[in-house]
């Protein structure tokens, strides 16, 4: 099963990062949104991904300009469901809501070829509860990427009870073909590395409510003592206080264990309004982007 065409739902910074990563490899790709300013937002994020990557150079893991032509010449973007029907996998990263992700692949199970593969970016909702929307449970996979995609190596891809062998093994070469390292999953909260991470972002903040350490000292530890690219709550405002706290409700309400619980407060930015640096602030803030300025909470 050689996938060759992709269809991505959605066009955020989850979305706009597999299309560019599926393009990158030379697959055909159709970029499904809403609206065409949605699209017109994730391209210009894609042209500016690529030129980075140009800037870096290809001895330091960067393309050149004849790659970047290359992969944005595989990519289109859509606002008509149907250009999806002879896609070879469609993969799923609009919000993440378990009601809309239903509702939209029911709509899709009747629109595209029966062989083909529907996979979800989910972070943390259930693929089984997904599937059943459709009649193609044999062919239902999870394929979560990290952010930022295109520099991020890993790819979950996470099988359900109903997975085909074949499906699953054609998802886990395709994660591949695209650059990623998969690793092989199955269909529980957070798969594998939210399950550790979540609850490591979370203890962090638990220790700053605790007074252990400052929400820098705490950042600085982290990176210097183990290595991480960056602190908790540098991951935390990165990854989105919003997402993280979302996640948290689905892992609790499946364990109901303290550890995968949000700390008040994670709820407290939450409600504020404050999600990190996609709001401008959160942990620290963003005023100034090459700057951050740790907030004080407790
Ligand atoms: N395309 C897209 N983003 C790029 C990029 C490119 N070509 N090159 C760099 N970036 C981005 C970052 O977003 C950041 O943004 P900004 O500068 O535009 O504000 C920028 O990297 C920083 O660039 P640098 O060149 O200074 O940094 P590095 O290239 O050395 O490393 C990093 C950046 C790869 C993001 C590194 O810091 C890292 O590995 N951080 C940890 C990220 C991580 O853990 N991600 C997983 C989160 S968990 C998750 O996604 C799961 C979900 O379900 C919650």
């Amino acid at each position: 099963m050689d996938i060759k065409k992709v269809g991505v739902l959605g066009c955020g910074l989850m979305g706009s990062g597999i299309a560019q990563v599926a393009a990158s490899a030379g697959c055909d790709v159709v970029v499904l949104e809403q609206d065409q300013k949605f699209l017109d937002k994730g391209f210009a994020g894609i042209d500016k991904s690529l030129a980075r990557l140009v800037e870096r150079g290809v001895d330091k893991g960067g393309i050149t300009a004849e790659q970047k032509a290359a992969a944005q010449s595989h990519l289109k973007g859509t606002t008509n469901m149907q250009e999806l029907a002879d896609c070879d996998i469609v993969i799923e990263a609009i919000i993440e809501s378990l009601e809309e992700k239903r509702k939209t692949y029911a709509q899709l199970d009747s629109i595209v070829k029966k062989d083909c593969i529907f996979a979800s970016n989910t972070s943390s909702i259930c693929i089984t509860e997904m599937m059943t929307a459709t009649k193609r449970p044999e062919r239902f996979i999870g394929l979560h990427f990290f952010n930022p995609v295109p520099m991020m190596k890993l790819v979950e891809v996470v099988k359900t009870i109903a997975t085909a062998p074949e499906v699953y093994e054609a998802a886990v070469a395709f994660g591949a073909k695209l650059g990623k390292v998969p690793v092989r999953t199955s269909d529980k909260p957070g798969f594998i590395v939210n399950r550790l991470l979540v609850p490591y972002l979370l203890d962090a903040i638990r220790a700053y409510e605790e007074g252990v350490g400052s929400i820098p000292d705490i950042d600085e530890a982290m990176k210097l003592g183990c290595g991480h690219p960056m602190g908790p709550f540098t991951l935390l405002d990165f990854v989105g206080l919003d997402t993280t706290y979302y996640i948290t409700h689905v892992m609790y309400d499946e364990f109901k264990e303290r550890r995968f619980a949000s700390p008040p407060l994670l709820k407290r930015l939450v409600l504020a309004g404050w999600y990190g640096r996609k709001s401008g602030k959160g942990f620290y803030d963003y005023a100034d982007p090459k700057n951050p300025v740790p907030g004080t909470f407790v």
